[in-house]
Parts: structure tokens; C-alpha cells; sequence
């Protein structure tokens, strides 16, 4: 069955609260788990041109369409304004690059991916300073890219807009310079990074949150070492306050994360590759969590970042980079 629990957003589109995330899987991978969470009754898919496997999902939505085994206005669909192609200018040809790829004719979410912008070679290559370090295009100019983003919307070319990675006040400054108000926030969030603050003032003015890395991200680690980065994160489902309360309802570590995530009204984009646990982050309404289970998940927040971006060494030079970086590289 179909997930049928959605939160609505700030112009009534409807939004499944629970949605399969995409990063870092090979092609074949993302083909069978996308044929896999379609099957287990994922309707929202959350992509990236940065993931590089808007081509894989398209094939996969092209057959389940063109077979009739789902229709279009039944998928919830989110792909993302690179960090490469944060202009005003990019706007347009990317997500119609992006539409290509996915072969449809809307998505039903834009975001733009971060607040930076990071520059590449003509080659597409990132582009390197003397140092080793990512150029990074400090002109980014988010009221004017926000002004493209709402011109999507009355091309038809996707349904809502929205921003990731956006701080609280950069979600401020976009609420007071726009026509469109950004329906969603994506950003991490889970037990050891509750980010309060930010999700109570961007629920306040009507922007959902999503939740990203709801169950630690644990797939980063590859993608952290091959950056050369040396970094020991934690396991969330490894964590004894979470164990115990897997135990207590017969439920998995990650089951509880992702219940814990979608009470406060966050949507959250867990990835899995794997049938069996795709099935299992989507099978989380037959239990109920207690207010002192809350509680003690709530004592949980240690301000722990996993998805820093410190793999893009520089980074932190760009005005709009808000993340400090608990981790010495
Ligand atoms: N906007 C942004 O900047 C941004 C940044 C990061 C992520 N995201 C989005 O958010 C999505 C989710 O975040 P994420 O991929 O970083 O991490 P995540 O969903 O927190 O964790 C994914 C990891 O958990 C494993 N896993 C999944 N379900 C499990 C279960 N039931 N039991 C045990 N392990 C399980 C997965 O392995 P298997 O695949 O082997 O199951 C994978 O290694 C991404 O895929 C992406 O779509 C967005």
C-alpha cells in the first residue's frame, strides 16, 4: 500500500511524510531500490543532479508509467539546483537538464541544494586553487536565484520550490524578498542534531522541514575517506536510548529514528538500497511512541553535523557557508 500519510505545504500541495533518499548508490543499485520502494509503496523520491542518478530514476519511472502500474500525479518527486549552478542564470537550463533526465514533464519539489556556490572548469571538473582548496563563487546572490525559482513555478515546471541547507536566517532573509514563499527546508536532522531552533521558526512561517541523514548517514564514511578525510562518526542505531526503545515495541533502531522524526511533523528521505530495510523505514505506523520516550530521545542532541560539506575543502570560504565544523580535518 501506498504511504498515505502527507504533510501539507504552504500552497496545499501535498507532501508523503515519508520518502526514499538517493545518495550515493550506483546506477544498477538505485534502478532495483527505486523498483523496490515503488513496490513497498514509496510515492517521494528525493534526487540531486549531484547524485548522478537522475537518468537511473528516470528509466525506472518511465516503465512503471508507461506500463500504467502508477500514475504520475501519484509520485512525489524532488531534485535539486546544484551547488555548481547556484546563478540566476542556471536556473532554467538545469532543472530542464534535470527534467530530461528523470524524463518527465514536472518535478513536484525544486530545491535549491545549498546556500554556496562552487565553481568548476569548463571540463566539469571542480575548480582548485594553489592551495588544494574549491574555488568558491562568492557573488551568489540567493534573492536573485530565489526570483528564477519562482519562475518555474508559473512554467509549470515544477510545483513547488523550496531550499536545503538553509539556515534560519537565511530562511528569514528569502521570506522577506520573495513572491513565493519556500514551501521546504531540507536539512540534516535526526537525534544528535535536532537543529530546534531553526525547525520550530521554519514550521512557525510554514516552511516543512525535511529531515536528511535521519539514520546517521552511514554511507558518508566512504565518501568522507575518499576526500581524505579522517573522521569517526557516530552510529545512531547504535545507541542504547534507541536500542532499548526498538526492544520495547518490537521495532528496529532505525524504525524508531525515523518514528521519532515524522511525530514532530519533518518529512524524512531515509536511503537504503536494500528491499528488506527499504520496507522496514516505511513500515513505522503500527507503534506509538510515549511522551518519556520522546523525552529521552530528545536528551539525545549532541550538535553532532555528519554531513558538513568539509568534503568540499574551501567551502567554509563562501559568505553564505553557515555549518561550523566540529571535526578537525
Ligand atoms: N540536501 C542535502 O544536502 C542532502 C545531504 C545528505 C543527504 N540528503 C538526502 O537524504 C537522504 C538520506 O540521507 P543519507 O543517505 O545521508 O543517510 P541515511 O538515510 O541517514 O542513512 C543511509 C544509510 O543507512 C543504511 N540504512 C538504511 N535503512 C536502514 C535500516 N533500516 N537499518 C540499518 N541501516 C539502514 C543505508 O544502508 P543500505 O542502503 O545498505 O540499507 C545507508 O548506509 C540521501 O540519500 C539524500 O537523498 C540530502
Amino acid at each position: 500500500m501506498a504511504c498515505n500519510k502527507f504533510v501539507t505545504l504552504s500552497n496545499d500541495e501535498k507532501m508523503p511524510i515519508i520518502g526514499i533518499g538517493t545518495w550515493q548508490a550506483s546506477d544498477e543499485e538505485i534502478e532495483t531500490a527505486i523498483d523496490s520502494a515503488l513496490e513497498a509503496g514509496y510515492r517521494h523520491i528525493d534526487t540531486a543532479p549531484v547524485y548522478g542518478n537522475e537518468q537511473a530514476i528516470g528509466r525506472v519511472l518511465k516503465r512503471w508509467l508507461d506500463a500504467g502500474k502508477i500514475k504520475r500525479e501519484e509520485l512525489y518527486i524532488v531534485t535539486k539546483l546544484p551547488p555548481i549552478s547556484n546563478r540566476p542564470h542556471e536556473v532554467e537550463p538545469t532543472i530542464k537538464k534535470s527534467l530530461a533526465d528523470l524524463q518527465l514533464d514536472y518535478v513536484d519539489m525544486y530545491l535549491i541544494h545549498t546556500p554556496f556556490t562552487i565553481c568548476i572548469n569548463p571540463d566539469g571538473s571542480f575548480k582548485m586553487d594553489e592551495e588544494g582548496l574549491m574555488e568558491v563563487d562568492k557573488s551568489t546572490n540567493l534573492a536573485a536565484t530565489w526570483l528564477e525559482m519562482e519562475k518555474l513555478v508559473a512554467q509549470g515546471l515544477t510545483k513547488s520550490i523550496g531550499v536545503s541547507n538553509f539556515s534560519k536566517e537565511q530562511v528569514e532573509r528569502l521570506l522577506k524578498n520573495c513572491k513565493i514563499p519556500p514551501a521546504n527546508n531540507q536539512v540534516e536532522h535526526h537525534v544528535y542534531l535536532q537543529q530546534r531552533d531553526l525547525i520550530d521558526f521554519c514550521q512557525a512561517n510554514n516552511v516543512v522541514v525535511t529531515a536528511y541523514s535521519p539514520l546517521g548517514s552511514k554511507g558518508i564514511a566512504k565518501f568522507n575517506a575518499q576526500a581524505g578525510l579522517k573522521r569517526d562518526l557516530p552510529d545512531l542505531m547504535d545507541i542504547p536510548e534507541v536500542k532499548d526503545i526498538a526492544v520495547a515495541h518490537g521495532k528496529t533502531p532505525a524504525q524508531v529514528l525515523i518514528r521519532w522524526i515524522i511525530d514532530t511533523g519533518v518529512v524524512a528521505i531515509p536511503k537504503s538500497t536494500n528491499a528488506a530495510r527499504l520496507k522496514q523505514n516505511l513500515d513505522v505506523f503500527d507503534f506509538q511512541l510515549s511522551a518519556d520516550e520522546v523525552a529521552k530521545l530528545c536528551a539525545l542532541d549532541k550538535n553532532i553535523r555528519i554531513c558538513d560539506f568539509a568534503f568540499f575543502h574551501g567551502v567554509e570560504r563562501h559568505p553564505e557557508f553557515t555549518f561550523k565544523n566540529q571535526y578537525t580535518n
